[in-house]
């Protein structure tokens, strides 16, 4: 390999859509990852077979959109409820009446948001998440787009000499990493240690497991030894091949897997409200 390098073609067709199951349209968004859903009512209860095809399209696609949808918060918690527990945000006040539902809520003149760095959510937790819900309740009228990342197509194209020298490595997380240390964080551990290549437990693909906002470093290595790695992957693993871009809409839910994806909320809407409502599933421990 030389400096001089391309990125080879896209070994696996993460895009290629399932054969048709007549239950609703996919329409795949990029090469990278992500899809359209059109023809499905989140507001109604989902029977198993309907379940098991967004569960499928999920593993497939990765981060799921789906458009004009009409939820209140008990439409929005059964429907978390569909794929697994939902983890309660001990720092972010939910709703009163569902704390379940995280508030994402940008005001007009608030510089300091929900936003501006890569990451998939609650990798601070000893069990981070399985996948996100969000639900666009204000948008914008433009900006404020989330960007979402294959962490699959991450590792799978960096050379064979730098997969098996992450596979043996472990990435320190942190909730501290990004935001202010205050009170309301002083329960969070201290960190959490996470293989920094994880084998997907549905999937059994591995994907690159580490991220801008709560990694804070590698196991075993001194901070000046883990910088340069981790810069690389930082960059590596969002490179517009493997990424999408979703621009929201009144009422569009996003479902996206954490564990093999991260996001990118773009802070470019100076001046306009924006609020999302979030359940977050549970997942298990990374290995
Ligand atoms: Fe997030």
């Amino acid at each position: 390999m030389t400096a001089f390098d391309y990125l080879p073609p896209l070994s696996h067709d993460d895009q290629a859509i399932a054969p048709d199951h007549g239950l609703f349209a996919v329409q795949p968004l990029t090469g990278g990852l992500g899809a359209e859903i059109d023809g499905v009512d989140l507001a109604k209860p989902l029977d198993d077979e309907m379940k098991s095809a967004l569960r499928q399209a999920l593993l497939h696609h990765l981060a799921l959109v789906f458009r004009d949808q009409r939820l209140g918060p008990d439409e929005l918690v059964a429907l978390g409820h569909a794929f697994g527990d939902l983890h309660v945000n001990p720092f972010v006040a939910g709703l009163e009446s569902h704390p379940e539902i995280m508030q994402i809520r940008s005001e007009e003149n608030e510089e300091a948001r929900f936003a501006g760095r890569w990451h998939s959510d609650i990798t601070w937790e000893e069990r981070p998440s399985l996948g996100s819900l969000l639900y666009a309740k204000t948008i914008p009228p433009y900006g404020g787009d989330t960007l979402f990342a294959n962490m699959y197509l991450a590792y799978e194209s960096l050379s064979p000499t730098m997969r098996r020298t992450l596979d043996g490595l472990r990435g320190e997380h942190t909730a501290f990493q990004g935001h202010a240390r205050d009170a309301a964080f002083a329960e969070a551990p201290e960190k959490v240690v996470h293989p920094l290549v994880r084998t997907h437990p549905e999937t059994g693909r591995k994907a690159l497991f580490v991220n801008e906002y709560f990694t804070r470093g590698i196991d075993g290595m001194t901070s000046d030894e883990a910088a340069p790695i981790l810069d690389f992957l930082y960059r590596h693993m969002v490179r517009p091949e493997f990424t999408c871009r979703v621009r929201w809409g009144e009422g569009a839910l996003v479902f996206w897997d954490n564990r093999c994806t991260q996001h990118y909320a773009a802070n470019d809407y100076p001046g306009s409200k924006r609020l999302m409502w979030r359940v977050t599933i549970n997942g298990d421990k990374p290995y």
